[in-house]
């Protein structure tokens, strides 16, 4: 595998989404293969808590490394060390990727016999891929029905939802505003967002929020002196909050959600997140803007993580969220599923500011 092949790949695979942009992978090069480390540090101040998330964003990466390398003309595959994965501490190598040798084909099933069925974007999709927090318009049913038909789906059922009811929209509003209940999350939130001018590669820039003015301040004012967080939320800045993303979910009433399917390993889960990507890539290129509600997400699984969730570990309290989830997994038809991701979804009305683009650390500081 030629170093600069590599490199050109990272140019383009560096733009895989990770929790508050925190960019948690790095790349070592050695002759045939490139590895994967996870870096817990760099996730650290980041909504990234738990080992779900790193595996989700480690699929997304994954599924950016094989289009990007597709497009240079080299098809690749992974060995994923997944054993004893855990977000708080490093893990080198936690996938392997080597280029795909056509004349042996023996050996186990890998994640690219899986996925030669699957769509394959260019870089200009994979680029074209942000996460809009912005108003959306209205989509069809049947045209995201359209994007959802065109992949096998093996490891992950995706329901889409238009025109959702009020109740629903209200519930993911206020999933998304409790985060002003949770002191350790709005410091790490508020951590990510960059305020100046100067070029940080990481983190999210202040335009790239889709909040108010007036939510602006608080988190900058948050930033320099996290003690004033209890006294907002005294204020009531969570009402505040739960306003406008009622405003953002009204705007499109629209949503997609991906559900595991049963009884899948941990390197399935991995190929699942791949499969997400790859819905999420065809959204991008049928011209669609959608936006994570992980928040949401993990509140709708409390069954599947009682404990060492974002809600546990920040201490969010769940008491009426509990029911209402149940009623919202029953008004969606997923009563007993683990969800993988919910997103918001929509037409974009003008296109992606420039001055909202996350930015990325250069692949010489990457890759080793
Ligand atoms: C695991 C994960 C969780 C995320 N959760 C949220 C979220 O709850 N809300 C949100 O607005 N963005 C969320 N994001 C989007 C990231 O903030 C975004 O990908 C990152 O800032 C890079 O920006 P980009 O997607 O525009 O390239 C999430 C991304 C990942 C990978």
């Amino acid at each position: 595998m030629d170093r600069s092949i590599v490199e050109k790949a990272l140019e383009i695979a560096r733009y895989y989404p990770s929790g508050d942009n925190c960019q948690c992978f790095r790349f070592r090069h050695e002759t045939d293969f490139l590895h994967v480390d996870y870096c817990a540090d760099a996730a650290e101040h980041s909504l990234v808590y738990d080992t779900s998330l790193i595996i989700l964003t480690l699929g997304g990466l994954l599924e950016y490394l094989r289009n990007a390398f597709l497009e240079l003309g080299y098809p690749v595959k992974f060995e994923l060390h997944l054993q004893g994965l855990d977000c708080h501490r490093n893990h080198p190598s936690i996938a392997c990727l080597q280029l795909v040798d056509h004349t042996n084909s023996s050996g186990p099933k890998g994640f690219h016999d899986y996925f030669s069925a699957y769509p394959q974007y260019t870089s200009e999709t994979l680029m074209a891929r942000v996460t809009d927090r912005r108003k959306f318009l209205p989509p069809e049913q049947k045209a995201l029905d359209a994007v959802k038909n065109e992949r096998p789906w093996q490891f992950v059922d995706c329901h889409i939802f238009t025109e959702l009811e009020d109740n629903a929209l209200q519930f993911f509003s206020c999933c998304e505003s409790h985060i002003w209940k949770s002191v350790d999350i709005i410091k790490d939130i508020a951590d990510a967002i960059r305020f100046g001018q100067n070029n940080i590669a990481t983190g999210l820039p202040w335009r790239n929020l889709g909040v108010s003015r007036e939510e602006l301040l608080p988190i900058k004012l948050v930033q320099l002196a996290p003690w004033l967080i209890p006294l907002f939320s005294f204020l009531g800045i969570q009402k505040l909050m739960q306003h406008s993303q009622q405003q953002l979910w009204q705007s499109a009433r629209a949503c997609t959600v991906l559900t595991y399917k049963q009884g899948l390993s941990s390197e399935q889960r991995v190929f699942a997140s791949m499969e997400i990507m790859n819905f999420i890539l065809g959204l991008t290129k049928a011209g669609f803007a959608m936006q994570p509600s992980t928040l949401s997400t993990e509140c709708l699984n409390h069954s599947f993580k009682p404990e060492k969730n974002l809600q546990t570990e920040c201490g969010l309290p769940l008491d009426n969220l509990q029911n209402q989830s149940q009623s919202i997994r029953k008004y969606m038809d997923c009563p007993t599923d683990e969800f993988a991701w919910l997103l918001r979804v929509g037409i974009p009305t003008t296109s992606f500011p420039d001055a909202a683009r996350t930015q990325r650390q250069p692949v010489n500081d990457l890759l080793l």
